[in-house]
């Protein structure tokens, strides 16, 4: 099984770059198939910490090729600032390639980000700000600047031209003064030139990689409740972070897609506006934010924080057809005496068994709890199944038999070696 796709189970923030980094060390290359620097993956080595947005988070492997793959959205300055700092902390990283299908992030779009969302007023998504939405606004509206033209200095010119007179027609409507040609050409043309070298056909690559047996690891962002058609619309990103967008992303046909592990924390958390049922606004939400730092890679935004959503979660399983679990930050509920999880939703005096496709339902679900017992034990040094207290390895067992899904992996820390794996058959066969 030399493919494998990582993908996030709930809102995103499951903590996938710490388990990209494990397992990337074992792939050839390493690809990320949707979104752009709205994505924060944190990866701790030793003592140094990493923080990533564009970057695949196996960079830091020498040996391991890492590609950002057509799906994605690239802020280029975003793209070369992280690359030069990374450089600065290690001489030696792992070879990076883009595909000349990804579009390109331009000023205008973070823009637009912050217009448009001023003009939601209540109804806030609560982006990232980094003009993710508005540059696939412009991919589906058949005007946007792939990689590939970018880095041609005359096409560039060419459609850089085109397409800013249309957007400043539009920042004319918020009420915004058009932007000028010349400052932004000029620096994105210099963007421009210091990526041409990363930029080459990486869907061929990859498919060649797969027909030869390499691993292969899709690196998926944000989580599948944040998918534009399988999460929470509208107050979801604008891309597929679920399974089904790796092979949209990169090139790589569905059967072609050998193992798929979904990551979820032990307990659920949000950042931006959205309905959220097992959220707790309250003391008990408070703590796990405090244990858990729950606090934006990207934006230092404090994450809404709530009870494992086992309804949510096996439809995750489900719609991800997930091979197995990668339960992450057990060790962060430590100290709780009883843990509620949610093993169902009330609505209109009938109990349902999944999310509400209709967001106002689903904001007025009122989850259905069975409460299990927490440990007071601190976990983070565990390094077997055993070593961990009963109440703990119940949790463990009620996810797996409640979502039908086995846990292949438990993460209980921040750093390499406090990672349990517990069916490598699931992982690379
Ligand atoms: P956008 O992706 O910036 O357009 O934001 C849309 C929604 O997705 C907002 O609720 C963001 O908070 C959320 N979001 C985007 N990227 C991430 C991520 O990496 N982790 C968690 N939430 C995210």
């Amino acid at each position: 099984m030399p493919t494998l796709v990582i993908i996030g189970a709930q809102w995103g923030d499951e903590a996938k770059g710490k388990i990209v980094d494990v397992l990337g060390a074992e792939a050839r290359y390493v690809v990320r198939y949707s979104g752009g620097n709205n994505a924060g993956h944190t990866v701790v080595v030793a003592d140094e910490e990493f923080k990533f947005h564009l970057l695949p988070a196996a960079i830091l492997h020498e040996s391991t090729v890492s590609i950002l793959g057509g799906g994605m959205v690239i802020c280029p300055k975003g793209l070369l600032d992280e690359l030069r700092r990374t450089q600065e902390r290690r001489a030696a990283l792992g070879r990076l390639l883009v595909s000349p299908a990804a579009h390109v992030v331009f000023p205008y779009h973070r823009l637009l980000d912050e217009l448009e969302e001023e003009a939601r007023g209540a109804n806030k998504i609560g982006t990232t700000s980094r003009g993710i939405g508005p540059a696939y606004e412009d991919k589906v509206a058949r005007i946007g600047i792939r990689m590939g033209e970018f880095v041609r200095p005359e096409r560039f010119r060419r459609r850089f031209c085109e397409v800013l007179a249309v957007k400043n027609r539009l920042l004319r409507m918020f009420g915004h003064e058009p932007l000028e040609f010349d400052g932004i050409f000029e620096e994105y043309s210099g963007y421009a030139r210091d990526l041409a070298s990363y930029v080459e056909d990486t869907d061929r690559l990859l498919q060649d990689a797969v027909d030869a047996g390499d691993r292969v690891l899709f690196e998926g962002a944000q989580g599948t409740f944040l998918d534009l058609d399988s999460g929470t619309y509208p107050y979801v990103t604008s891309s597929h972070p679920t399974a089904g967008g790796a092979c949209l992303g990169t090139g790589v046909g569905p059967r072609s897609i050998d193992s798929v592990l979904g990551v979820a924390k032990a307990y659920t958390t949000r950042v931006g506006s959205g309905p959220f049922p097992t959220e707790q606004d309250n003391g008990d939400g408070e703590r796990i934010r405090q244990q858990g730092n729950e606090y934006g890679t990207t934006t230092g935004r404090g994450r809404r924080c709530g009870w494992l959503d086992l309804v949510a979660l096996r439809q995750s399983c489900r719609l991800n057809s997930m091979s197995g679990l990668v339960l992450t930050r057990l060790d962060v509920l430590s100290g709780f005496e009883r843990l509620p999880v949610a093993v169902g939703y009330a609505l209109d005096g009938s109990r349902i068994d999944q999310l509400p496709t209709d967001i106002e339902d689903l904001a007025r679900v009122e989850p259905v709890y069975e409460t299990l017992d927490g440990w007071p034990d601190d976990l983070q040094g565990a390094r077997t199944l055993d070593d961990l207290p009963r109440p703990a390895r119940r949790y463990l067992e009620f996810i797996a038999e409640f979502t039908r899904t086995p846990i292949a992996i438990l993460s209980i820390g921040p750093a390499r070696d406090a990672t349990i794996v517990l069916r490598p058959d699931l992982i690379w066969g």
